[in-house]
């Protein structure tokens, strides 16, 4: 029928996922060029971490997270007592989408669109991994765990059950903490280690 398109199996497992990125053509960010970063951690991690998409640091050395958000949110999982290398962490969107500024490649949001195309391989990683917590950093993140726009506001400070019976936490995302400054950056600050605090006490 028009429009029926049938989804293919899910890969069963990350490295079937890792090898199924390098080669996804579902969007348009893929043709940029960049590298597909997978997520990483132990494959039965009780928490899944997930953040926007790559930017200009984790797609060169093809990890997540390792560049100046990445380095935040190392400093506020130690505070939190939550260990980074226990848990499973990755990407809302698998690519680099961004604008070419001389030397610089800057940074642009993944569109709606491109979140619920990508969905299907965040949502095969945590089909695999099964956690029994989710922490989604920012509003693309949000958006591939519930399939629609949510206000972080508003769903902070509470789990959110998701259908499998894990629970679903909801977030600022590090590099919106790095964008401000004085008081603004203060006050989110605190309330990203507070929500960072409630999950570490789930996990417990
Ligand atoms: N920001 C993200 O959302 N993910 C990364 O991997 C790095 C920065």
């Amino acid at each position: 029928a028009a429009g029926a398109m049938e989804e293919p199996e899910r890969p069963e497992t990350l490295e079937a996922v890792a090898k199924a990125i390098e080669t996804c053509a579902r969007c348009l960010i893929a043709e940029l060029h960049t590298n597909a970063v997978m997520g990483e951690g132990p494959q039965d991690a009780p928490l899944m971490i997930v953040g926007e998409q790559p930017g200009d640091n984790e797609d060169m050395q093809r990890r997540a997270f390792v560049g100046p958000a990445g380095q935040l949110l190392n400093v506020h999982l130690e505070k939190a007592g939550i260990d980074r290398g226990a848990a499973y962490l990755t990407n809302a969107v698998k690519h680099f989408k961004y604008v070419q500024r001389g030397k610089r490649r800057l940074h642009q949001n993944p569109s709606a669109k491109e979140i619920d195309t990508c969905r299907w391989w965040v949502e095969s990683e945590r089909a695999i991994v099964k956690p029994k917590l989710v922490l989604a950093m920012g509003a693309s993140a949000a958006r591939a765990m519930l399939g629609k726009t949510v206000s972080i506001t508003k769903a902070r400070g509470a789990p959110i059950p998701l259908e499998d019976g894990s629970e679903l936490w909801v977030t600022a995302h590090p590099s919106y903490l790095l964008r401000l400054e004085g008081m603004g950056r203060e006050e989110q600050t605190r309330l990203f280690d507070a929500d960072l605090a409630a999950v570490a006490a789930r996990l417990r």
